[in-house]
């Protein structure tokens, strides 16, 4: 059952407390929240791909893409990079901090949709972020869904994210191929070498039957896409996940406005069919 965060102000967050932290790189720490309201630690449910407005109380508000999965509920990750005020305070909490949570927000990838074909991920960086919450939900209904790739880059070793699940729980889990590779290296790492692309000359991918799921910085969709239109991905059976600066997260502002649509609205899930119409979207 899918219970919105309740709110008669939809503006007004609930409150939920850090129960863990971990550190994932120099700037990416996973934080994991719990709702102060039982009813929403039981109840809170969301999508994959979906998103969240945390609020530290007197410095400001950010969104950030859910990174748990529904499929394991009671708490709320969120994979979160130090890049200004609100993040670098967020960085600074300690477990039993308060925050603000309001949300779920956006569309979310399409996983009912998408039941019974195969999936090709591919993530650079903290893209992985909103994809690990899709990853972790198809491995817990595994018989709902065909063969899923992960293609995954990063720029050095040490700045890849989620290590753990990418070396040991994904390419052990049924039915799951993972592929790595970082642009730079030093003489420990044994893997993939080169941009994220350059996996596609490393694997066979079977249009067939597939839908591609995207996330990471802008560079990256449009060299992407191409690889996946020279082996016939259908445009409406790409899926890519935008970002672009929020205020509200509801649809009123227009912040996060792009061409007729609304990121936090219509997306922040769009087909590249639907990409494609939209000026200067990727
Ligand atoms: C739907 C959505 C999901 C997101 N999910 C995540 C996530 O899972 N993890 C995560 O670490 N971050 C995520 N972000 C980005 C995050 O919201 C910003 O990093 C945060 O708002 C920065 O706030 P700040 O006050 O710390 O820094 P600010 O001072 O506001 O910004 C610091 C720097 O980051 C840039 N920046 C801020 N927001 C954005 C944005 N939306 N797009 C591109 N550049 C931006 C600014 O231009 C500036 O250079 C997401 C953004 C959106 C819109
Ligand atoms: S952030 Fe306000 S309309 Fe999207």
């Amino acid at each position: 059952m899918q219970v919105e965060v309740k709110r008669e102000n939809e503006y007004v967050p609930n409150l939920a407390v850090l129960k863990n932290r971990t550190d994932m790189t120099e700037l990416e720490t996973l934080f994991e929240f719990e709702f102060k309201d039982k009813d929403l630690q039981d109840h809170f449910s969301y999508k994959p791909g979906q998103f969240i407005q945390l609020s530290m109380f007197g410095i400001g508000e950010a969104p950030f893409s859910i990174s748990s999965t529904p499929t394991r509920p009671g708490t709320i990750e969120l994979g979160i990079r130090r890049a200004g005020d609100v993040t670098e305070a967020i960085h600074r909490l300690e477990p039993g901090d308060v925050v603000g949570l309001r949300g779920p927000y956006g569309n979310g990838f399409p996983l009912e949709k998408i039941k019974g074909k195969d999936i090709l991920i591919v993530a650079g960086g903290i893209g992985l972020v909103p994809l690990r919450s899709a990853i972790n939900y198809i491995i817990d209904e595994r018989e709902d869904f065909g063969h899923m790739t992960l293609f995954y880059g990063a720029c050095l070793p040490e700045e890849r994210i989620f290590v753990d699940e990418l070396e040991n729980d994904w390419p052990s889990a049924p039915e799951v191929d993972v592929l790595q590779t970082v642009d730079e290296c030093h003489e420990t790492w044994m893997g993939n070498v080169g941009v994220v692309t350059t996996l596609f000359d490393k694997y066979e991918v079977d249009s067939e039957n597939t839908v591609a799921l995207i996330c990471g910085p802008p560079v990256m969709y449009r060299f992407v896409v191409k690889e996946l239109l020279d082996l016939d991905f259908r445009r409406d059976e790409i899926y890519m996940s935008l970002e672009r600066r929020m205020k509200c997260g509801v649809g009123k502002c227009a912040h996060c406005q792009v061409g007729h649509k609304l990121v936090c609205k219509d997306g922040p899930v769009f087909t590249y069919f639907e990409v494609q119409r939209l000026q200067e979207a990727i």
